[in-house]
């Protein structure tokens, strides 16, 4: 009699893509589904704040986040060109295979943020690992304090996720602020790098009681704690996602290691004072 075998956990699960969509330049969203509907369903238990390795067949494999939220019906991945996979990723056509394993990580503990305040800080594309845990919040709104969400573009034309970032600027019970470093002539609203956001008039930050999500590029997230720690809040208190060149994802492989701590299965999702006990630079 044959023994069962362990599933592979090196093995991905084939997709199929429904669609996609422009965000920003150099930057798509793809919406896919399983091939297999039993893969879709055991999916669907993921957290915001994890990721997933995603391979192009004859290309290779890479990580990328997860910007739905476990609580929307549509799963996608936001995806910015930078090199060989990215640009074929950004080839796909409707109906093309692909393949995924995951979900890795540990993602954002959302449970322990429970009566707490959330603010949300995200700077360009640093709104795509950001966008699961501020759906994800919203969605379950009776369950949080006060939520802020503070998000800086380049330019008009950077902002990403322009639907959802309309129906935040009109919802009621959270505060949504946008800004721009460079405006044009179609820009009404504020300009000025994201934390010249927390001085505007009639924004009030609460420190206590608060978790902050901090999201974008190196500049603007030293700028950022900059500001932050400025107005009070503690190292403890500021967490946010790291990047890290990864192969295996499950911890098997090394190549993620920052210190003691391997990013694909402690983090992505660190605060920033363990970031700092990793003894990386900010
Ligand atoms: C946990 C995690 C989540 C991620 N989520 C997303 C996401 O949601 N959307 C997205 O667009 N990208 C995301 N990335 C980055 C993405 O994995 C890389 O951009 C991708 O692997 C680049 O592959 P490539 O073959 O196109 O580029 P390559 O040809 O390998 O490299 C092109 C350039 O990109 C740089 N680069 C490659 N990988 C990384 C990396 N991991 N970090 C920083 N620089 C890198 C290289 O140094 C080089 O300059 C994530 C990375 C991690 C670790
Ligand atoms: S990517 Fe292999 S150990 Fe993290």
């Amino acid at each position: 009699m044959r023994r069962p075998q362990p599933e592979n956990i090196y093995l991905p699960k084939v997709a199929v893509l429904d669609g996609v969509q422009d965000e920003i330049q150099d930057v798509k969203t793809f919406y896919w589904h399983f091939e297999e509907p039993a893969d879709q369903e055991a999916f669907k238990s993921f957290m915001p704040g994890q990721f997933a390795q995603v391979s192009l067949f004859g290309v290779g494999e890479f990580p990328l986040s997860l910007p739905p939220s476990p609580t929307e019906s549509k799963v996608f991945f936001t995806v910015r060109k930078v090199g060989t996979a990215t640009a074929a990723m950004h080839e796909l056509r409707p109906g093309d295979k692909f393949a995924v394993r995951g979900p890795y990580g540990n993602g954002f503990p959302m449970k322990d943020y429970h009566g707490q305040n959330l603010i949300f800080v995200a700077g360009g594309i640093g709104l795509i690992p950001l966008r699961s845990c501020i759906v994800y919040a919203l969605d379950h709104r009776e369950k949080y304090g006060q939520i802020k969400i503070f998000y800086g573009a380049r330019t008009p034309r950077d902002f990403m996720y322009v639907e959802l970032l309309r129906q935040w600027e009109r919802s009621q019970g959270f505060e949504c602020y946008l800004t721009v470093d460079r405006a044009d002539e179609s820009w009404r609203g504020h300009s000025g790098v994201v934390g010249s956001l927390f001085k505007k008039p009639g924004v009030e930050l609460p420190v206590e009681n608060t978790t902050v999500f901090v999201c974008g590029p190196p500049v603007m997230f030293r700028f950022v704690l900059q500001d932050l720690k400025g107005l009070g809040f503690q190292d403890n208190q500021m967490v946010s996602t790291m990047e890290r060149y990864m192969k295996c994802g499950v911890g098997k492989c090394g190549h993620c290691c920052i210190g003691v701590a391997y990013v694909c299965t402690d983090g992505p999702v660190f605060t920033l004072e363990q970031i700092k006990k990793l003894g990386e630079e900010i």
